[in-house]
């Protein structure tokens, strides 16, 4: 079992090798794609936790722009605004992006904490870095813009998805086949999202 697990990563890292790709990780968003569509040709998408930029050549691919934004410097790529910033500063972030270029068509976050080994603390993390993401989509996200979040699963998760629900038409987890078999990371996918700031 080991094995094939061992297999499938293998077949993932050396595919984005010969491919080209800066991560194993583009096959993540390009499966998400493939099943939700939420970049659309000419969108301008933030991807929020987006080093080495995987994700950033997907969306370059889909003939997207897009904003990152990461702790971590970024190589340049055409069509990327990057910001190197903490995306728990949420106000900062929303701010640089609104300057930048206003409002956005979509945002995803692949973001990760340094790992601890200990479950719940790794979980409670991804899901305060889970809870910026949702902070800086509502503030930068045109209304019918699209949310993808990466979370560890645990049991803060389906109270996040509530509240991500609150804020969109349209939401549901799904489990790439490109993540790792023994991560217990999932994304959670919105469409539609609801401008609800006059209510
Ligand atoms: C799994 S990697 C992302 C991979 C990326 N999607 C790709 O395709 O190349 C997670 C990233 O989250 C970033 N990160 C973690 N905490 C962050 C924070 N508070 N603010 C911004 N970025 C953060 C890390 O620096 C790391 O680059």
């Amino acid at each position: 079992m080991i094995d094939i697990v061992k297999k499938r990563q293998d077949f993932y890292y050396r595919k984005a090798k010969s491919e080209g790709y800066r991560s194993r990780a583009s096959y993540k968003l390009l499966q998400i794609q493939e099943r939700y569509r939420i970049v659309q040709k000419g969108d301008i998408v933030v991807d929020l936790g987006a080093a080495p930029g995987g994700w950033l050549q997907v969306i370059r691919q889909l003939n997207a722009t897009a904003i990152a934004v990461d702790l971590q410097q970024i190589a340049p790529l055409e069509g990327v605004t990057s910001i190197r910033a903490d995306m728990t500063a949420t106000d900062v972030v929303v701010e640089r992006i609104q300057e930048i270029v206003g409002q956005v068509n979509v945002v995803v976050s692949d973001a990760a904490p340094n790992l601890s080994g200990v479950w719940s603390l790794d979980h409670a993390r991804s899901i305060d870095l889970a809870s910026s993401a949702l902070k800086i989509a509502s503030g930068v996200l045109k209304t019918g813009g699209n949310f993808v979040v990466k979370v560890f699963q645990g049991d803060l998760f389906d109270a996040f998805t509530r509240e991500v629900s609150t804020h969109f038409g349209f939401v549901k987890s799904y489990n790439p086949q490109a993540s790792r078999k023994q991560s217990a990371e999932i994304y959670i996918v919105a469409k539609r999202y609801l401008d609800t700031s006059g209510t």
